[in-house]
């Protein structure tokens, strides 16, 4: 269990996470499915508040995120800090995950089988943390919701998925290739606070959240960090430490998008 706490950044999750949750952080950590799982050194399950309004979902880990087993830890989780802090949150606010679990060797795209085999453990994720706005960050991401678009089109514009709202943006390790991205992106997590107060007020709150969210009052403003679940130390990495961008190499689809 320890390893497990350790791997999913799990402290203050104890007290809410179910055991659901945890068989399933277990069941990724222990997962040996497709080859991927031969060339990791740490499964990346994802981490974060596991009653959290906001899900974002990168593409894959790379090789700091495999060093350690968390997500966005290299320069785009710097960049995915940075634009949580524009709208007052850290990573303890929201749940941050990736398309497949392990990362693909020399950051090459995830090939559709590893895909495919690793797609039931993100229906599972987005199940149990029950979300009410999905990021999805880059084009795979966005991919899986809404096949066959463009994420330079997508980007910015909410839509309606299965009774929640997913939420296309560029991917951050797209602003570290070009920096004329990084205002698209900040103007489109901007967007984010509002989304989560919109659809709030025609929602019945979630039973299983009720004991995190006592107190709060649905808003159209900017949230506060109790409204989007528990609020607990961050253990989010430094953004002023230097970061290897090698892993975060965005990749170029068949569309000609770099991200
Ligand atoms: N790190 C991740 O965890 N996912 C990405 O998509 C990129 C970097």
């Amino acid at each position: 269990m320890a390893d497990v706490a350790r791997l999913c950044y799990f402290r203050p999750m104890n007290a809410g996470a179910s055991s659901d949750y945890l068989s399933l952080i277990q069941e990724i950590n222990s997962c040996t499915l497709c080859a991927l799982s031969q060339s990791r050194t740490n499964a990346v399950p994802g981490e974060g508040n596991p009653h959290a309004d906001i899900m974002f979902i990168g593409e894959a880990p790379g090789a700091n995120e495999d060093r350690q087993g968390r997500p966005f830890i290299g320069a785009a989780g710097t960049v995915l800090d940075n634009m949580l802090a524009v709208i007052g949150l850290d990573r303890s606010d929201v749940y941050i995950c990736n398309m497949i679990k392990c990362r693909p060797p020399d950051n090459r795209d995830p090939q559709p089988s590893e895909m495919d085999t690793c797609r039931p453990y993100l229906d599972r994720q987005i199940e149990l943390i029950d979300p009410k706005v999905i990021v999805t960050l880059g084009r795979h991401s966005f991919g899986k919701f809404f096949a066959g678009e463009t994420i330079s089109k997508a980007r910015g514009r909410p839509r309606e998925w299965n009774g929640r709202i997913v939420f296309p943006v560029y991917h951050p390790a797209a602003t570290l290739h070009n920096p004329r991205l990084k205002p698209v992106l900040e103007e489109d997590f901007r967007k984010l606070p509002s989304l989560i107060g919109a659809h709030l007020p025609q929602e019945t709150p979630k039973p299983e959240a009720q004991p995190e969210r006592q107190g709060t009052t649905p808003s159209t403003t900017q949230p506060s960090q109790t409204q989007l679940g528990m609020n607990f130390d961050s253990a989010g990495s430094d953004p002023a430490t230097p970061r290897e961008t090698e892993a975060e190499t965005p990749k170029q689809s068949s569309q000609g998008e770099l991200f």
